[in-house]
């Protein structure tokens, strides 16, 4: 009898701890550009999103490589990227957690003309380095798509800091 109740008892504490375990929803990876673009202005606007830390809001190219986004760019971050940041500063082997994503709008005359994106989700199919690429207009025209993995932007993206910080590049940008 007592071991009945045993059994019982612990089948019982078995269900309730199955119960209580959080459900994560099932990753749900980006598989197309039109996808990638309503997450950045709608289900994750990026009008909401910091500046990358420490950087100017808006410079013009100086850095090797950076006449790719002619004239003016400002970065931005979501919240995921940065988390990734304590204190704003990059740690020697920076890995961007899954969701980050990392905006670079370049703009003319204050107006912008393009955004450059870079999405994490390292188990991808389409990314390259852990990242997927992107560039599209304001309107949402696909100027670069994702299915290109980066061909292009990742050999620049792999210069001067890049390695060391996840190839993302504005690092070199921010103030001392
Ligand atoms: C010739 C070099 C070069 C190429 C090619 C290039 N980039 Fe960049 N990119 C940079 C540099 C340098 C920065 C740092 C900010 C700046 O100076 O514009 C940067 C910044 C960015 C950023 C902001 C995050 C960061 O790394 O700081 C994004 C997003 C971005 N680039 C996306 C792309 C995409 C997508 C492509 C390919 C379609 C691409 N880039 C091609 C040089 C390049």
């Amino acid at each position: 009898m007592k071991t009945a109740i045993l059994l019982l008892l612990c089948f019982s504490l078995l269900s309730c701890r199955r119960e209580a375990e959080p459900t994560a929803p099932a990753p749900q990876p980006i598989t197309s550009d039109q996808q990638l673009f309503t997450l950045i202005t709608r289900d994750q606007p990026f009008a909401r999103y910091g500046l990358f830390p420490n950087a100017d809001s808006v410079v013009s190219g100086t850095l090797n490589g950076s006449s790719a986004h002619q004239p003016e760019v400002r970065v931005l971050m979501n919240s995921t990227a940065i988390r990734a940041l304590p204190g704003g500063l990059p740690q020697e082997g920076l890995s961007f957690p899954d969701g980050s994503v990392i905006l670079k709008e370049v703009r003319t005359g204050g107006v912008a003309s393009l955004y450059a994106v870079l999405y994490k989700e390292v188990d991808n199919p389409l990314a390259g380095g852990g990242w997927l690429w992107a560039e599209f207009r304001p309107d949402g025209a696909v100027v670069f798509s994702i299915e290109r993995r980066g061909a292009g932007c990742i050999s620049c993206h792999s210069r001067e800091d890049g390695p060391r910080y996840d190839h993302v590049r504005t690092f070199e940008r921010q103030n001392p």
